[in-house]
């Protein structure tokens, strides 16, 4: 990320204000955080986005000890509280477990999601857009889930460490997923810099990195973090085998297409490991938990339904699914 990104509101306003006065305790105290009514909007994902990433990659020219401030933590909890409920309400009823695995397994023959969009319809602009969306989880792929790995024990945390270990590479740094998604980005003329679209890319796909973020960070939430974990990996296969075709179709050529490619196969084994080595066995020692990892599927539907509807609202009605178009790519 080359600068910090603009304010879409008071509530973003106010962590920019706090994080540039200097290190923690230099500057003022935060300012009332405004309205916490609209846990979708734009401000309120940016500004739990600029939290989270305090506890990631960090925040250019902003110091590293406000991680830990406990006023920013405060407000953080005052912007998750709301966020966290919309997930819920929206997650509602939630369907046992087994059923929603079930549910994840089989493909609707009907798709529709922008995967389906792309293959059937697609243009370049579009598969350029998909990616920006997609680069603010991809270029850190993994790391949310890496918060899961202390909070679980015994046979699955000894899986998902099997699974993670592969999204890094495997003992090989070139073909760690953040580092395909970034050639992939290159192959389509994008800038592979972490956060250099994040002014472009608008809440409800914030939302879908800040809802990994939030269940890996928060112990009580461990169950839900491998349901929504589970969920990615299940449906990742198909998925990835169409936006493969789909992005071969525009050009993509090897590099432009590996990122998807690698995840047919790689997401295949995943999709077995997760649900046998990791969620059956997470039941199996502490059964209350299946009730959070089907939440954890539900509140995965939740926000890449948002995502979805977002990015074909506006592409069928001809416009940009970013705040605004790429700079190179008038729409
Ligand atoms: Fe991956
Ligand atoms: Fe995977």
């Amino acid at each position: 990320m080359s600068g910090l990104p603009a304010p879409r509101g008071p509530l973003s306003a106010a962590v920019l204000a706090l994080l540039t006065t200097g290190p923690p305790g230099a500057g003022r105290p935060l300012a009332a955080p405004g309205s916490l009514a609209e846990p979708w909007g734009e401000d309120h994902q940016l500004a739990l986005h600029l939290c989270y990433e305090l506890h990631d990659r960090g925040l250019p020219g902003v110091s590293d000890l406000w991680e830990w401030d406990p006023e920013l933590l405060r407000f953080r909890q005052e912007l998750e509280r709301p966020f966290l409920a919309a997930v819920r309400a929206e997650a509602e009823p939630v369907p046992p477990l087994r059923e929603a695995l079930e549910a994840l397994l089989t493909e609707p023959p009907d798709g529709t999601g922008p995967s389906h969009f792309l293959l059937a319809e697609g243009e370049r602009r579009h598969a350029r857009e998909y990616l920006v969306h997609r680069s603010v989880y991809h270029l850190k792929e993994a790391d949310p889930q890496l918060w899961i790995l202390p909070r679980i024990q015994g046979p699955a945390q000894a899986v998902l460490t099997a699974i993670l270990y592969d999204e890094y590479g495997a003992g090989r740094p070139e073909r760690a997923h953040a580092l395909l998604f970034a050639r992939m980005m290159t192959a389509f003329d994008l800038d592979p810099g972490y956060g250099h679209y994040l002014d472009l890319v608008p809440a409800p796909t914030l939302a879908v990195v800040n809802l990994m973020t939030l269940l890996g960070l928060h112990r009580a939430l461990r169950g839900a973090a491998v349901g929504h974990f589970a969920t990615v990996e299940i449906t990742s296969s198909p998925g990835s085998a169409r936006l493969a075709a789909a992005l071969e179709r525009l050009g993509g050529g090897p590099d432009g297409t590996l990122f998807y490619r690698e995840h047919i196969e790689a997401d295949a084994v995943h999709e077995q490991l997760v649900r046998r080595g990791v969620i059956e066995e997470l039941v199996a020692a502490e059964p209350e938990f299946a009730r959070d990892v089907a939440f954890g599927t539900a509140a995965a539907g939740v926000v890449d339904g948002r995502f979805a509807d977002r990015l074909l609202d506006r592409w069928r009605a001809g416009r940009t699914s970013l705040r605004s178009p790429l700079p190179d790519d008038p729409v």
